[in-house]
């Protein structure tokens, strides 16, 4: 008899497992952006997924007391900006040391003054509709007001690596 895929235990998961068995699901790679008093802030995120279609609507899940997350709220808008391959220095850089995420980088602004990181294969800007508390993180719903996208390849994230996209035939 073939043994079952997964063996409720008592308790709840560990985070660490969870994170592990989560990470199965390959996600591609943004930064979230916005600016706050003239300083710019962001951070490297994967919990991005749309939402609505009508209105256009996404989630992005900053971790409660993110500098970055609480500088969306604070300014109630965001850039999204979902990296290319080629920006695979940009993902680090976006977690790393806060002070220096934006040094020597060439920016474009959005009409609203977002920061939006040029070489992304995709820009959103969206206006912060809702933000529910969810555990140790919060959903931080964006209605959004203007998109565009670009050939290239996204970065691509599965189980802790980074990688890029292949098209099968
Ligand atoms: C691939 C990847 C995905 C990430 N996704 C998230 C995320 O969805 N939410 C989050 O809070 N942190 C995420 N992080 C961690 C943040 O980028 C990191 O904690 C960052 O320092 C937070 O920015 P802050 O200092 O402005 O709060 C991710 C990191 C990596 C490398």
């Amino acid at each position: 008899m073939s043994r079952p895929a997964l063996h409720m235990e008592a308790g709840r998961p560990d985070p660490r497992q969870f994170r592990n068995v989560i990470g199965s699901f390959a996600t591609g790679i943004a930064i979230v952006t916005t600016s706050v008093d003239g300083e710019h802030y962001g951070m490297t995120v994967n919990s991005l997924t749309s939402v609505s279609l009508d209105p256009c609507m996404l989630l992005v899940c900053p971790r409660r007391g993110s500098t970055t997350g609480d500088a969306i709220q604070k300014r109630g808008e965001f850039a999204v900006n979902i990296l290319a391959d080629t920006q695979r220095d940009l993902s680090s850089r976006f977690v790393n040391a806060v002070a220096a995420r934006f040094n020597d980088l060439d920016l474009e602004f959005s009409g609203g003054g977002m920061p939006l990181l040029p070489g992304s294969v995709a820009h959103l800007c969206c206006r912060v509709a809702a933000v529910h508390p969810a555990g140790d993180h919060d959903i931080v719903l964006g209605e959004v007001l203007a998109c565009s996208d670009r050939e290239g390849r996204p970065l691509v994230f599965h189980k802790g690596a980074f990688g890029a996209f292949r098209v099968e035939d």
